[in-house]
């Protein structure tokens, strides 16, 4: 019985990943660029054992079905690649809280990708294992590395793999992430991946991405927040608009979504350093200094439609625990 437990943080996209030019590979349309966060991660246990076939707890809950699909098919690929044919039993603990609408596939399988290796006897490369870890979800090649992370597009499967371009202490910052209560269903950022190229617009954000990613990569070495805010808050709002434009569209926003764009673009006015960014849901990612998160958490807790906040700082790689 050989077992292994890993622990990746989950990260936020400053420049977005949507859509892929190779599905099954999950081979990025562009490039991105991520902050890993240090308070929101899975820590996940892999033991290769004689069972009759892989079995996946998360949370104390036993997961069949889809879930337990993408897990195997992650298991498929380490098995083949360590020549072994045993099953696995897998068990997956967030530590942030269930149900607050949270993305966690990133850390969970830039975790899964670290604990199989191991437990099957593999050690594989930073960029190995973010290439592994890609094929369960594309976000998560970007847990992989430390800190700020550049996701490079590559030319095919074997250098499609994220890089760190600074570690985390080389800027303090932090988000606060507000969640806003989405009651609706949502589609599924695989899914929606399938659907980005039925946007007229997909063409353009693609086309536009190199001069996106040199402006955001120079912002953070450089630690220029304006730059930065300005940057980000333009790549999420052509994310969405590409989502809001497909074909079904994805409409993501919630009115306390909106709401909340308004409140930091006020903010920052009249000079605070925030800036908001969104995923493939309705909560909003507001990044700021590390200095003002206290200060922005309790601005955001006053908004209408606003749940919770978590606040995460900078994170660093994934880690054998
Ligand atoms: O890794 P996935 O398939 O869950 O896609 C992530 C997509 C976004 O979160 C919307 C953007 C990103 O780059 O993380």
């Amino acid at each position: 019985m050989h077992s292994a437990t890993a622990q990746a943080f989950s990260n936020i996209a400053f420049i977005k990943y949507w859509g892929n030019r190779d599905n099954a590979l999950r081979l990025p349309s562009n490039g991105s660029i991520s902050m890993n966060l240090d308070g929101l991660f899975t820590r996940t246990t892999v033991t290769f054992n004689l069972s009759q076939r892989d079995s996946l707890v998360i949370n104390e809950r036993a997961v069949t079905g889809k879930g337990l699909e993408r897990v195997s098919t992650m298991l498929d690929l380490v098995r083949g690649m360590a020549n072994i044919s045993e099953c696995a039993e897998v068990t997956s603990t967030n530590n942030f809280p269930a149900g607050t609408g949270i993305a966690s596939s990133a850390a969970a399988f830039a975790a899964l990708a670290l604990a199989s290796s191991n437990a099957a006897g593999l050690t594989l490369s930073e960029a190995g294992l973010s290439r592994l870890a890609r094929r369960g979800s594309g976000s998560a090649s970007r847990s992989i590395p430390s800190g700020f992370v550049e996701w490079k597009m590559g030319t095919g499967d074997d250098d499609c793999v994220a890089v760190s371009i600074a570690p985390p202490e080389h800027w303090n910052l932090a988000d606060c992430v507000a969640i806003v209560s989405a009651s609706h269903k949502k589609t599924g950022s695989t899914e929606g991946h399938a659907l980005a190229g039925t946007s007229p617009l997909q063409n353009a954000r693609v086309a536009d991405t190199a001069r996106r990613l040199d402006i955001c990569r120079s912002a953070i070495l450089k630690k220029d927040f304006e730059a930065l805010a300005n940057i980000i808050e333009h790549d999420s709002d052509m994310m969405h608009s590409v989502m809001m434009t497909s074909n079904p569209p994805l409409m993501y926003w919630q009115a306390g979504t909106v709401g909340i764009f308004h409140a930091v673009r006020e903010w920052r006015a009249s000079g605070s350093p925030v800036a908001y960014t969104v995923d493939a849901g309705a909560n909003v990612h507001v990044i700021c200094l590390a200095e003002h998160a206290k200060e922005t958490e309790k601005r955001l807790r006053e908004l209408p439609g606003v749940s919770d906040v978590l606040v995460a700082r900078v994170g660093g790689a994934a880690r054998m625990v």
